[in-house]
């Protein structure tokens, strides 16, 4: 069953400060890395999966691509999305990614930020995207890291008695299934997946990995946020970079 959980309330007036801050985890760390690994988008068709408030999509417009598909389940992500990002080349539509039905061979580039771990059949989503990509295109996303998400219940940085974090707890990692954390609101969920079903499951449908990028904090993201510092003992996200093959 699908969640929308970005149309809760409560959740969603959080997500929406967080993100509004612009010295957060995605600023520094992870949009970054998507925005150099992004390939030329020069009249080119982009499909933003899991667009949220519209920033990248505006970003990929911006870049000069010709149309930005950008689909999102929440509400009341794409009224801000449509208030803050406008742009006569992007068509925000609401749907989820499972729900989406996509014009075979329609666009260049598919891009997807901290969106994957949301959806419960990830091999079914990324035949779909297969399809909806042409020849040679690039599928580009980035997801909550296996290390981060492998652990079900308990704390996941162990500390000692003064509250230090010595270090953090990876457990369950080979037990892939969904999972529930509270994340300003009790009951969201997430789904677990290793390193390798997250790789394999590109190979198997008809992609070539490209890059694959653990990204890590400059030394001017922890000036600005002292804590990403962490980022250099586990990586919270990991990003790929993968191109469609003939073989589907
Ligand atoms: C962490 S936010 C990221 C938003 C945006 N990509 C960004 O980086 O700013 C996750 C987004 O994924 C959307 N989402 C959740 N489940 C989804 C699904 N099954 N299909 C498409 N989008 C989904 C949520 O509504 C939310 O906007």
């Amino acid at each position: 069953m699908k969640q929308n959980i970005y149309d809760n309330e409560l959740f969603f007036e959080n997500y929406k400060a967080l993100r509004e801050n612009p010295v957060n985890y995605n600023e520094l760390l992870e949009q970054p890395e998507i925005k150099r690994m992004l390939p030329d988008l020069e009249g080119k068709r982009v499909l933003d999966i899991g667009c949220g408030m519209g920033d990248l999509a505006r970003y990929c417009a911006e870049q000069g691509a010709l149309r930005v598909t950008a689909i999102d389940p929440s509400g009341n992500m794409l009224r801000e999305a449509k208030n803050r990002n406008a742009h006569p080349a992007i068509e925000y539509v609401q749907t989820a990614l499972e729900d989406a039905v996509f014009a075979s061979g329609s666009y260049d580039v598919a891009v997807s930020s901290l969106v994957m771990h949301y959806v419960a059949d990830y091999e079914a989503v990324i035949r779909s995207i297969h399809a909806a990509l042409k020849e040679g295109a690039v599928l580009l996303f980035s997801t909550e890291h296996p290390i981060v998400t492998a652990r079900k219940e308990g704390k996941k940085w162990i500390t000692d008695t003064e509250g230090n974090w010595l270090h953090f707890a990876v457990d369950n990692y080979h037990e892939q299934d969904r999972r529930e954390t509270k994340w300003y609101v009790d009951g969201v969920i997430y789904y677990h997946r290793s390193f390798a079903a997250l790789c394999n499951g590109l190979i198997r449908n008809g992609f070539s990995l490209e890059e694959v990028i653990e990204p890590v904090p400059d030394g001017a993201a922890i000036a600005k946020l002292p804590r990403i510092e962490h980022e250099l003992r586990r990586p919270s996200f990991l990003i790929l970079e993968a191109r469609k093959t003939a073989r589907p």
